[in-house]
């Protein structure tokens, strides 16, 4: 069974300033809970309570959230503001959390290998707060977990994206070998429309096999100048190792103005039909 996940938060969350000026993006709510929680709690759906953080400079709030907050939890308590807490209370309780920064911003694949040190020699999930799922029955790293136990090789979560859209995305090619299941041969960051091998876009949740860190290592800077996860996953699918799962549910990008909008009317809606 995975028992750990990564979080790679370190990034500046330009697309947000000034929001994000002396504040993790990770923290922005959709409604009263912050992004990094829903990603937590879907971690924690798959199975996984060991949470490892890589951070960087100006998260601390990150680390604060998820401890207690004596001062204004006995201030609270008795009353029925308790119940506001009860979600972070659960993901505490049930979940170990560890930090490291990552020094520099050289990119996403930089971060994992970053995260070696807190994950160790062993398969790991990795969630992109920023990218908000709700899964249609299970949650998508649920989904995504339950792939891996069958056939034990890195998986990356994709999604039909319109075909003007793909140079936002690592892009996949690949074999379908099962329902919403391809064997991957190659993939590519951010293609121009023309060149995409097809609209299968990468989106924000992979479960790794460690191997994945000898290969960052070696990895130089792609795409920005940054060092891709997509490029050392390309070196695993063509030694057979990857496959992509089509996730049955909703993402939205929270990373961007629109996408976090979209993401507070669809929770903004379900919060009015419970209420
Ligand atoms: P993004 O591409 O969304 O970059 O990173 P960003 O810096 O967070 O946001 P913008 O583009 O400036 O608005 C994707 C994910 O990878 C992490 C980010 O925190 C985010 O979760 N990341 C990216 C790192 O942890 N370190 C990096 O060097 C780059």
């Amino acid at each position: 069974m995975l028992q750990k996940c990564l979080f790679p938060v370190a990034g500046y969350g330009t697309r947000f300033l000034p929001a994000t000026k002396a504040m993790p993006k990770e923290m922005l709510p959709i409604l009263t809970k912050p992004l990094i929680q829903y990603g937590v709690e879907e971690a924690l759906d798959a199975g996984m309570k060991q949470v490892a953080f890589v951070t960087g400079r100006g998260k601390r709030a990150i680390e604060d959230h998820f401890d207690i907050t004596y001062e204004l939890e006995e201030q609270i308590s008795g009353t029925p503001k308790e119940a506001s807490l009860e979600g972070i209370h659960r993901l505490i309780d049930r979940c170990a959390f560890s930090y490291t920064r990552q020094i520099q911003m050289k990119g996403l694949g930089h971060a994992i290998l970053t995260g070696e040190i807190l994950v160790g020699n062993q398969p790991f999930g990795v969630i992109l707060a920023d990218d908000l799922c709700v899964g249609e029955s299970a949650s998508v790293m649920a989904q995504m977990a339950r792939v891996y136990e069958q056939h034990r090789c890195s998986i990356v979560a994709i999604e039909e994206v319109p075909r003007q859209t793909v140079d936002q995305y690592g892009v996949i090619m690949g074999e379908p070998i099962a329902e919403d299941l391809y064997r991957v041969s190659d993939m590519v960051e951010k293609p121009s429309p023309e060149s995409a091998p097809s609209n299968l876009a990468i989106i924000g949740r992979y479960i790794l096999t460690p191997d994945i860190f000898d290969i960052l290592r070696q990895t130089p800077p792609g795409k920005g100048g940054e060092i891709q996860i997509t490029d050392a996953l390309k070196i695993q699918a063509q030694q057979g190792g990857v496959l992509a799962y089509r996730f049955h549910g909703q993402r939205f990008d929270c990373g961007n103005v629109d996408g976090f909008v979209a993401a507070t009317n669809f929770f903004y809606e379900a919060y009015l039909r419970d209420r």
